[in-house]
């Protein structure tokens, strides 16, 4: 095999609990993933050049050895002594730094596809100990499953029986959010204590959905509208429309609002365009 096309969807957390900083500086997670259908595409080529080359359509994607891409490239190179070069193309459409993991998702992808082109055999287990190094959110990428809760740093993900599908407004302002400035403004003092991803998980898998906000929950929603006041006044919109929750996506920029149907999703996006450029309407993948 020389050439591969493979999707690479967004995520976003329902829940998101901050259990404790670890010695590593990290910190450990509850979260609930779901993977949704605004997705890139990685267009993978094998090249005799023995170089990874990276090209994108998005300015903002760097093309040298700080993408995420070129190091799962470069990792599984050296491990098992890749003559062989890589052209990797990034078509992007999830936007950037927006908490939405556009660049776990793209090394996912990578791991994936490179497992097949340099015919590897890696196992689940041993591409998820590789995405782990690249990051938090690369691993539950790597699971064909559409929700999946994560402990650990959020590496350590146990796939979810929910069979529902979901729509979603997404909502991306023009602004970055760095996750690391975030956790290291965490005050750990000031998160809730209240625990709900068990009745969270139980009306996922089989209640009606109208009222699942009451258990979202988002630990990084306080400090993130606190650097970002423009955020919180942007929750407050959203949830003016009928829908069933409203919620910080990881560390942000990214809000959105979760809706029963496709039709309440297009009704608030209608709305939205009007002030935001950046408003998607999407569903579970
Ligand atoms: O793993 P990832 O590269 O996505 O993490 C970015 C930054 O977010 C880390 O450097 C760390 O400061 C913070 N982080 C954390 N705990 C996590 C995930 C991320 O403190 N579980």
């Amino acid at each position: 095999m020389k050439s591969l096309i493979l999707p690479a969807p967004a995520k976003v957390n329902l829940y998101l609990k901050v259990v404790n900083k670890r010695p590593d500086g990290f910190h450990n997670l509850h979260t609930l993933f779901e993977r949704i259908s605004l997705q890139d595409e990685i267009r993978l080529i094998s090249n005799a050049s023995g170089k990874i080359r990276i090209t994108s359509n998005h300015p903002d994607v760097p093309l040298d050895s700080s993408n995420i891409v070129y190091k799962a490239a470069e990792f599984l190179r050296q491990d098992f002594r890749i003559k062989q070069g890589i052209d990797i193309h990034i078509e992007k459409t999830i936007p950037v730094a927006a908490g939405l993991a556009g660049g776990s998702t793209n090394g996912a992808s990578v791991l994936k596809g490179l497992n097949k082109i340099w015919k590897l055999d890696l196992s689940r287990a041993q591409l998820v100990s590789y995405g782990g190094k690249l990051g938090s959110d690369v691993p539950f990428f790597l699971y064909d499953t559409s929700f999946a809760w994560g402990t650990g740093r959020g590496d350590v993900i146990k796939p979810a029986a929910i069979k529902r599908k979901l729509w979603h407004v997404l909502v991306v302002p023009r602004m970055k959010m760095y996750t690391k400035k975030v956790f290291q403004r965490l005050n750990l003092k000031l998160t809730n204590r209240n625990d709900h991803a068990t009745i969270l998980n139980r009306s996922l898998e089989n209640k009606p959905i109208q009222g699942i906000g009451r258990y979202m929950t988002n630990d990084l929603e306080t400090i993130v509208f606190q650097m970002a006041p423009q955020l919180a006044h942007l929750k407050k919109r959203l949830a003016s429309f009928e829908s069933c929750g409203v919620m910080l996506s990881g560390s942000g920029p990214t809000v959105y609002a979760v809706t029963e149907t496709e039709d309440q999703a297009l009704a608030i996006r209608d709305v939205m365009v009007r002030r935001y450029k950046q408003v998607y309407v999407v569903s579970t993948l």
